[in-house]
């Protein structure tokens, strides 16, 4: 294992024209554990987050609640980091990719395309809405499937059959935005040149993307590459293409050098050794993008295309999880399964979150289902059961009979190296994302140190005062395992960790402290860390969440 290594984590940046549900969490969580767990073994970890500002869809919600694009931005972005700080997502910056420094990085951005003849100008043909002066993107105009006739398909590609094609291909074609039928009108578009960054593509994603993606790429290489077009004609919520008239950049233009601007906006706007690390040279740092399988075109192709045509370095690699699903199905507002991460917080701990999706995430793009019953007896039996529960049954003896001094000597330390030893296994399971094994390890360990304590007795012990001490003795065993394994799950359960380390009454523990034992120390009373989870608390989130 490299020590001190420099690094550089982004996670997909949410839009900006609505709050985040428990869905954005997934991708949130699977972020901050890794973070928090290179963080506490000695790297220098930088998270950097934003919301994504720009695009057609910010522009209408923006005019149905009669505010600009602008105003919508700042109270979404505002509740996007509330929410970060409640679910403890340890991001160093979250800012929005309308800032001045995401402008300036993309201009010049653009323009180093431009310079390096990447960069072409060509007149495409688009659904035009007349009713409301403006271009529709694909999404904004439904039909009936032009191969098999299922209605109510949008522009893009049918949800009945599979097939794609242009919304001008649609038969009955309406816009969704006036409701009024489209008629088609030439433009002239800026398109950057993919095609051309086929062979280079190809090489980096064999060496930095996962396996389980490769065979997905392989088939879009297989297609071909198409030119993208990154401009959009006004009226169009976003930067304004530099020495063009009425033309904006697309949206995923300017998302991804959000990663750069949100960063630069980290440093006060300052290019210094490090930003050159990190984004131009890459020397000795390494840069990770966490994103979710929808946006995999996006950041392996597009991106690192981009960033090689502008004279930037690409990412290490890109990790990519799957989608969650509730109770088996896909979120609906009408079932209450769409659920705000808000709503969810005001009814359990927000670690309960973290701690049920870590324990179901892996590293391959998998979908990932939320039980509600299931989420219920996870908490109560893993966290509330076995692992909270060893420091409830053991801390009254130290209280009630040693001043709550912790024994002066471990008379266990089989059991105590047993946990250690396991510190290598746990660790490679975070590193390699696979949080979900990381998790099955430091349960098993639970179960053991409750074995421990059933197999010791230190109630019966206590009932006699010759027995007393040796109660004591047993319940410092059980304390120094519970440390250890709160030591171990603390990237997953921040929160419940910090409240744990009080208790303890040791200082913020890092990676390397996790053979500090203690001996003869100071516990603090055990107050209630954690509350079981109730049913009808469930039902009232669900409730709520239903319009
Ligand atoms: O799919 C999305 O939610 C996009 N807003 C993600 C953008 S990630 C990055 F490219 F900015
Ligand atoms: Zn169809």
């Amino acid at each position: 294992m490299k020590s001190n290594r420099n690094i550089l984590v982004t996670s997909a940046l949410p839009y900006a024209n609505a709050p985040l549900h428990i869905g954005h969490f997934v991708e949130y969580t699977q972020t901050d554990i890794w973070v928090r767990y290179h963080r506490i073994n000695g790297h220098s970890c930088t998270y950097i987050c934003a919301s994504d500002a720009h695009g057609t869809p910010t522009m209408l919600k923006a005019e149905e609640e009669g505010i600009t694009p602008e105003k919508l931005v700042e109270k979404n972005s505002s509740s996007h980091l509330n929410d970060f700080k409640t679910y403890r997502i340890s991001v160093d910056n979250y800012v929005t990719t309308h800032v001045p420094e995401n402008k300036e990085i993309t201009e010049e951005i653009y323009n180093k395309l431009k310079k390096n003849n990447h960069i072409y100008k060509k007149n495409i043909k688009q659904s035009f809405d007349d009713k409301k002066k403006m271009f529709l993107p694909d999404r904004y105009v439904k039909g009936t499937c032009p191969s098999c006739g299922a209605k109510d398909q949008y522009g893009d590609s049918c949800e009945v059959c599979g097939s794609t094609y242009s919304p001008m291909q649609l038969i009955d074609p309406i816009s969704v935005i006036s409701g009024t039928k489209p008629t088609v009108k030439g433009s002239e578009h800026i398109f950057f040149k993919l095609s051309e960054f086929e062979d280079e593509l190809k090489l980096w994603i064999s060496k930095n993307m996962d396996i389980t993606l490769v065979n997905k790429l392989e088939e879009w290489f297989k297609q071909g590459l198409k030119d993208w077009d990154i401009s959009r004609d006004s009226p169009y919520f976003g930067f304004p293409i530099p020495e063009e008239k009425n033309k904006y950049f697309y949206v995923w233009f300017d998302a991804p050098i959000g990663y750069i601007g949100s960063y630069l906006n980290f440093t006060n706007n300052q290019k210094d050794e490090e930003f050159y690390n990190f984004w131009q040279s890459g020397d000795n740092t390494e840069l990770y993008h966490f994103i979710g399988k929808d946006i995999v075109y996006f950041h392996t192709l597009f991106w690192p295309a981009v960033l090689s045509g502008a004279g930037y370095r690409k990412p290490t690699a890109v990790f990519v999880h799957g989608f969650l699903t509730i109770n088996g199905k896909k979120m609906s507002k009408s079932k209450g399964t769409f659920i705000n991460a808000s709503i969810f917080a005001k009814y359990f701990d927000p670690d309960f979150l973290r701690y049920y999706f870590a324990a179901k995430l892996g590293p391959t793009p998998d979908d990932l289902d939320l039980n509600i019953d299931d989420f219920i007896a996870r908490i109560n039996s893993d966290l509330v059961g076995k692992l909270i529960n060893i420091a409830s049954r053991s801390s009254g003896f130290i209280h009630k009979f040693n001043d709550g001094l912790l024994a002066d000597k471990l008379i266990n330390r089989k059991i105590v190296d047993v946990f250690l030893k396991k510190a290598n296994q746990i660790e490679k399971n975070y590193v390699e994302r696979n949080y979900a094994q990381a998790i099955r390890e430091i349960i098993d360990l639970a179960d053991q140190a409750n074995q421990y304590i059933d197999e010791e007795k230190p109630w019966f012990l206590a009932k006699d005062p010759e027995f007393q001490k040796k109660a004591v003795e047993v319940s410092t065993v059980a304390i120094n395992l519970f440390r250890i394994l709160i030591l171990y799950l603390k990237p997953v359960i921040p929160g419940i960790a910090e409240r744990c380390e009080s208790f303890l009454n040791v200082e913020s523990m890092a990676w390397s402290d996790k053979d500090k034992l203690l001996i003869g120390s100071k516990l603090n009373n055990y107050k209630n860390i954690i509350d079981r989870v109730e049913k009808a608390h469930a039902i009232k989130m669900i409730e709520e969440s239903k319009i």
